[in-house]
Formats: structure tokens, C-alpha cells, sequence
């Protein structure tokens, strides 16, 4: 039996705000102390985590002078060894952000958050990062009469486009990642699916410099199929990131540990990510339960990667499996693969007056099997 224990190697990554979450919801108060990214750096480091990530602010949690928090936050990642392969800006959280960020109706407020960006890319760039992470969290509205859409996705191409004209200028080596969400905090966000971002990217003045940072809960809860959407991302080159979480179908953001929302696709989203060509770090954005102690903290971060290590195991032996491969076969799974003209072929050989349509039409495809073979590797009575 493997033992399931994170290294470095698996490069797995918390984001600062995910152990340190206090547990503020709209109905209740903290029910966590605040949390010293030091401590964090440390304890996740322990547990075999391969770095954490940041927003700007995540860094002040209990040291407001900002060279203080940084110098502090350096230190630990020096004595830990701890990667910082992705930064991101917290531009929802302080009241002026209340009308968004890039997209704000108010002017001043937009050139203010490209500023607070700029500023922090100084840092990720200076600490390492490669990834930057752009999640339009209140970038949206609650009423189609507030906000001109068209103008909206002008002004979040203008951010965009100046942002990456100020790392080329600045000569880092760091691409964005967009972080689609449906709604939460407002009403309905831009962006809000995988398919949207992706089209605004093409838009961009430098398409290649962005893409995405999808997060499992976030197409769930638009009642969408991640394993689709992340199969499509990698599929135009654009999974810079990834955000791993669990989410129970469509309601508010759970932001559950990765497996505890819907297991099944999150045991096909790792065979894909494994096997998909995905070679970036193994990110988790999720909330520590409010009912959680300080202690169970550190529990539910293990369990995130645990988890992850045992999907991983459950996808190599269903991979392995000959009666599993037999039935990929049987259900002519590999005949996609196929090109539908063959090399040399041209319209004119799709002619086929031998064509079955009938003897076509009765073929089954044996799904069934293949599905119950997968979830009884998942539910562990094979392999
Ligand atoms: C959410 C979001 C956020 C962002 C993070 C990066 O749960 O709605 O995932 O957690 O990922 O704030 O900006
Ligand atoms: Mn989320
Ligand atoms: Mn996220």
C-alpha cells in the first residue's frame, strides 16, 4: 500500500488565504485566529508541500508595515526551501473595489487597481513567480442596467493589454492566468466560465502572454463539467494554473478540500491532468471548514494532497488494468484519435454507397462497463 506521503516533487501548492481563512462568512464572524504566513510557510512545508502563493494583502495578516511582512515571508522561504510559483492581487476585498477593479464604472478606481498590480508584480517577479493570477472576483454587477458589458470587456482587455506591456517593459518571465467564476460575490461576473476567458484572450494584444487558472468549484457551480473544461484549456495550450477544490453542484462556492465535493470528477480530472500534459504545480484554493480548529487546519491541507495522491494512484491502476483496456477498446474510445479523412483523402472519399447505415446504428458502444469499471477502481474493490 504507497503511503501517500506528499515531497516537493508532487509540487503541490496552497494559496496564504486558504489555511489562513478565519472563517468569516455573511452570516458569522471569525471563528479562527489570524493566521502568520510564516507560520504557514513552515507548517505546509512540513507537510511536503512544494511553496504557497499570495495575494498582496495576504501578506499583512498580522505585520502591517509591508517591508516588515515581506522581509519575514522571504526568510521563511529561505529557511523552508518553499516555492512562490504564482502571486495574485486582492482587488475585492477593500470597499473600493465594491463596482470591480479593471472594470469599475469609476475611472480613478480602475487606475488605481492597474497600479496595485503593478506593484505586486514587482514582488512575484522578485520572489520568483511565473504565474500571475487576474480572478475577477467583483468585476460584474447585480443589475444589467449598471454596467455597459461591452465597455466593461474594453476596459478588462485595456487592463490586461497594459499589464503585459509592463512586464515585457520590465523584462520578467511571467504569463497571467485569467480565474473564471460565474457569481460570489456579485450577482454575475464577468468571465464567468472557462469558454469566455478563453475568447477574451483571443482578443488581447498578446494572447500568448495569457491564460488560464480554472478552479473546480467555479464551472460546478455554473452546473458545467470541469474535466471538459480543463480537457479544452489544455487543448488551446492555456492551463497555466490550476485551482483544486471541491464543490457539491450548483449552489454557492464551497470551496471544499479537493475530493469532497464530487469525487468522481475529481478522479478523472487527476488521470487527465496526469496524463494530459499538464506540468504546472498542483494548486489548492480551498476553505478550511468554519467548524475547524487551528489544528484541523493543518489536517484539512493534508487531506487536500492526500487525496490528490490517492487519485493519482487510482488512475495509474485503472490505466493498468487489461480488463480496463480491453474495454476502451471495445467501446472504440482510441478510434477518435483517428483522423476522419485519412492522410491524402479528400471530400470526394467520404462517397460510400457500401455505407450501413442501419448495421452503423445498432452498434453499441459498452459505456456502461467502462464507467462501472472506473468507479469500481474509485470505490477501491479493484486494483
Ligand atoms: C474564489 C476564488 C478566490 C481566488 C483567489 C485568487 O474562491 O472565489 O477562487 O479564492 O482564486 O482569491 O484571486
Ligand atoms: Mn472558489
Ligand atoms: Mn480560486
Amino acid at each position: 500500500m504507497p503511503a501517500y506521503t506528499p515531497t516537493p516533487e508532487d509540487r503541490f501548492t496552497f494559496g496564504l488565504w486558504t489555511v489562513g481563512w478565519q472563517a468569516r462568512d455573511p452570516f458569522g464572524d471569525a471563528t479562527r485566529a489570524a493566521l502568520d504566513p510564516v507560520e504557514s510557510v513552515h507548517r505546509l512545508a512540513e507537510l511536503g508541500a512544494y511553496g504557497v502563493t499570495f495575494h498582496d494583502d495576504d501578506l499583512l495578516a498580522v505585520e502591517p508595515d509591508r517591508d516588515r511582512a515581506v522581509a519575514a515571508f522571504r526568510k521563511a522561504l529561505d529557511e523552508t526551501g518553499m516555492k512562490v510559483p504564482m502571486a495574485t492581487t486582492n482587488l475585492f476585498t477593500h470597499p473600493v473595489f465594491k463596482d470591480g477593479a479593471f472594470t469599475s464604472n469609476d475611472r480613478d478606481i480602475r487606475r488605481h487597481a492597474i497600479r496595485k498590480v503593478m506593484r505586486n508584480l514587482d514582488l512575484a517577479a522578485s520572489l520568483g513567480a511565473t504565474t500571475y493570477v487576474c480572478w475577477g472576483g467583483r468585476e460584474g454587477a447585480e443589475s444589467d442596467a449598471a454596467k455597459d458589458v461591452t465597455a466593461a470587456l474594453e476596459r478588462y482587455k485595456e487592463a490586461l493589454d497594459l499589464l503585459c506591456g509592463y512586464v515585457l517593459d520590465k523584462g520578467y518571465d511571467i504569463r497571467f492566468a485569467i480565474e473564471p467564476k460565474p457569481n460570489e460575490p456579485r450577482g454575475d461576473i464577468l468571465l464567468p466560465t472557462i469558454g469566455h476567458a478563453l475568447a477574451l484572450i483571443g482578443e488581447l494584444e498578446h494572447p500568448e502572454m495569457v491564460g488560464l487558472n480554472p478552479e473546480v468549484g467555479h464551472e460546478q457551480m455554473a452546473g458545467l463539467n470541469f474535466v471538459h473544461g480543463i480537457a479544452q484549456a489544455l487543448w488551446h495550450g492555456k492551463l497555466f494554473h490550476i485551482d483544486l477544490n471541491g464543490q457539491h453542484g450548483p449552489r454557492y462556492d464551497q470551496d471544499l478540500i479537493f475530493g469532497h465535493g464530487d469525487l468522481k470528477s475529481a478522479f478523472f480530472l487527476v488521470d487527465l491532468l496526469e496524463n494530459g500534459g499538464y506540468d504546472g504545480p498542483r494548486h489548492f484554493d480551498y476553505k478550511p471548514p468554519r467548524t475547524e480548529d487551528a489544528q484541523d487546519v493543518w489536517g484539512s491541507a493534508a487531506a487536500n494532497m492526500r487525496t490528490y495522491l490517492i487519485l493519482k494512484e487510482k488512475s495509474r491502476a485503472f490505466r493498468a488494468d487489461p480488463e480496463v483496456r480491453e474495454a476502451l477498446l471495445a467501446s472504440r474510445v482510441d478510434e477518435l484519435a483517428q483522423p476522419t479523412l485519412a492522410p491524402g483523402e479528400t471530400l470526394a472519399d467520404l462517397a460510400d454507397d457500401d455505407f450501413d447505415l442501419d448495421a452503423a446504428a445498432a452498434r453499441g458502444y459498452h459505456f456502461t462497463r467502462l464507467n462501472q469499471l472506473a468507479l469500481e477502481h474509485l470505490m477501491g474493490v479493484r486494483g
